[in-house]
């Protein structure tokens, strides 16, 4: 098959690559654990460093990683991508270019500090300092595909990692951060912070898990798909630590009800809140059913739940369900400041104090999971689920 030439600046000036391969859906997932990074906008220091330290990789790290590499340069150094479109003949200037693209409208600085913890990654995976200076922490160690994990200044952060299809949680991301969870409860963090990379910060559930249809048929795929959820909501509600939630930009479905087990919501003025269940055939899940009307009263639940209603995060914020909500220009650096000083308070006291909150309510948020599964294994077998997930993909296709 014939290769295209994808060029990229130092160190892989020339790279063939395999027109069949460039799928830039496939673009941004990650190899590597990131060991440590800086939690706030990267410094232009911090940034210089990242440059140089890529130069000197020695391992080529593959064309996918090489884009994402790419469009955080380009949004770091020259913002949105608003160049037109290369026409389909360029397809190396194409890929590129929905590389860029993909990154939606994310600040420069956010877009530095990715570029900043991606080059990190890829030294700590060689094994070297993720980190360009030795003041930073360590990490685990741990591989992920889909996420990048990293610990600083006494804070876990947990980012999904497929921007490309806006943070969409497939079977393994799933498995992987009830992983990072685990590693979370045990490392010396005092915080454990979820957010998202790229514009969004989670699409909700892939979508394609229910094309993944395995021996024992649609029957098997809805009985695994149960125990994976059951297993995934109970990583939350047994979780120790305060787990924040740094809500980068748009939310759907399980990234949005997953939300009640949270001590703290921070969200971007560009965040939405989505749980579009009956729209798909499907029902409440992450204890929202019952986390929801407590939250916000049963009427304002009930119409996200079963009316689909979409929430600005103003909305959200008056309902209770969002701590606060912060203009898109100043999120990352005031919500990072701010959690790095709850960060320094002491950690017993923290953990033990959420426990209290939570305590009385855990073994009735089992039941509620419990219940939720139930229902959504039924709903994966129904007509109206099948026939839902049908119409996204043809309308996606016709597109
Ligand atoms: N499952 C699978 N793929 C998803 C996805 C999901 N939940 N969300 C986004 N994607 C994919 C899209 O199919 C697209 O893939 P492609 O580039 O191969 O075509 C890519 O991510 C980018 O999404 P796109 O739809 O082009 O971006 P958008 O900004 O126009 O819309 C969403 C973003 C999230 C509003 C839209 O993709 C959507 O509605 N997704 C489904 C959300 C959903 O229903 N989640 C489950 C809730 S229970």
């Amino acid at each position: 098959m014939a290769g295209v030439a994808l060029k990229f600046s130092a160190p892989w000036r020339l790279v063939q690559l395999r027109s069949s391969l460039v799928r830039l859906s496939s673009v941004p997932s990650l190899k590597f654990h990131t060991a440590a990074s800086p939690l706030m906008g990267a410094t232009v220091e911090q940034f210089e460093q990242a440059k140089t330290r890529l130069s000197a990789l020695k391992n080529d790290p593959g064309n996918e990683v090489k884009l994402q590499i790419y469009a955080l340069f380009k949004q770091s150094t020259q913002g949105a991508c608003n160049t037109p479109k290369p026409g389909m003949l360029d397809f190396v200037g194409k890929v590129k270019w929905d590389a860029w693209k993909s990154l939606g409208s994310i600040s420069q600085d956010e877009a530095r500090q990715q570029y900043c913890d991606l080059i990190g990654s890829l030294v700590a995976a060689e094994g070297g300092s993720s980190a360009p200076d030795a003041a930073k922490d360590s990490g685990s160690g741990t591989a992920y595909e889909t996420l990048l994990v990293t610990t600083e200044d006494n804070i876990t952060t947990i980012k999904l990692n497929r921007p490309a299809k806006k943070n969409a949680i497939t079977t393994e991301m799933y498995n992987e951060i009830i992983a990072a969870l685990d590693q979370a409860a045990k490392d010396d963090s005092v915080l454990t912070v979820f957010t998202g990379a790229g514009d969004f910060y989670c699409s909700g559930n892939d979508l394609t898990n229910f094309t993944k249809i395995p021996e024992g048929g649609v029957e098997a795929m809805a009985i695994q798909g149960g125990d994976l959820l059951r297993k995934y909501v109970k990583a939350y509600i047994d979780f120790p630590k305060p787990l924040v939630a740094v809500v980068n930009g748009p939310a759907v479905g399980i990234s949005v009800t997953i939300l009640g087990l949270f001590d703290l919501i921070y969200a971007s003025e560009r965040a939405t809140f989505h749980t579009p269940f009956t729209n798909l055939g499907q029902s409440a899940e992450g204890c929202s059913s019952y986390t929801f009307p407590k939250i916000m009263g049963t009427a304002k639940a009930s119409e996200m739940l079963l009316f689909n209603k979409k929430l600005t995060a103003a909305q959200a914020s008056e309902l209770g369900m969002v701590t606060e909500v912060f203009p898109e220009s100043s999120f990352q650096s005031e919500v990072w400041t701010r959690l790095k000083n709850y960060a320094k308070l002491p950690p017993n006291s923290l953990s033990l104090s959420k426990q209290l909150i939570r305590s009385m309510e855990k073994d009735r948020l089992h039941a509620v999971n419990d219940a939720e599964v139930a229902c959504l294994v039924q709903r994966w077998q129904s007509d109206e689920c099948f026939n839902a997930v049908m119409s996204f993909f043809q309308t996606k296709a016709k597109l």
